[in-house]
């Protein structure tokens, strides 16, 4: 992975005018009317293997043709939380030729794909809204 690449996104999202919680938040909370029960970051994993395998394969049909490999590596060293990594795809209005055009459900199995590839083990629960979302971060 280039690290050059990633300092540049991160770099171009925390100068961006709108805060993640606000855009991947506003989102979510359509999608999520239900709390999110509190999650610990234990053996149960923070997201199931079904949600990773849905992930890979929505990048492969939605990212993958403009971007190959490149983003899901910059990813596995997403120093934030998954939410704000949602917050960030958003607000680039990725995917491009459908700008935030996916079912919320589909930003959160991406985000899962990625996180899992950054280290974070799968498990039986099932990652929605917030807090779980907001809680989880790649161990850098
Ligand atoms: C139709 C082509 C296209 C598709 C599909 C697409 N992107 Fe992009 N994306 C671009 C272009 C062009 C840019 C701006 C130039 C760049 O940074 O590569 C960009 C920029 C980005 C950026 C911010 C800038 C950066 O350098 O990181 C992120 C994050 C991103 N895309 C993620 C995604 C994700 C995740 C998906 C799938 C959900 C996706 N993109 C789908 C074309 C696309």
């Amino acid at each position: 992975m280039s690290s050059m690449r990633l300092s540049a996104f991160v770099r171009a999202w925390l100068r961006a005018p709108i805060p993640s919680a606000a855009v991947g938040g506003a989102i979510l909370a359509i999608a999520f009317a239900a709390p999110a029960t509190a999650q610990s970051a234990d053996a149960h994993g923070w997201f199931s293997p079904e949600q990773v395998v849905r992930g890979a394969d929505l990048y492969e049909r939605r990212c993958a043709e403009c971007h190959g490999e490149e983003k899901a590596e910059n990813f596995e060293t997403w120093p934030y939380s998954a939410q704000d990594l949602i917050g960030m795809i958003i607000s680039f209005d990725m995917p491009a030729n459908r700008p935030g055009g996916l079912p919320a459900q589909e930003y959160v199995d991406l985000v899962a794909y990625f996180m899992n590839r950054g280290g974070l083990p799968e498990g039986e629960e099932v990652l929605a809204g917030s807090p779980a979302l907001s809680e989880i971060k790649i161990p850098q």
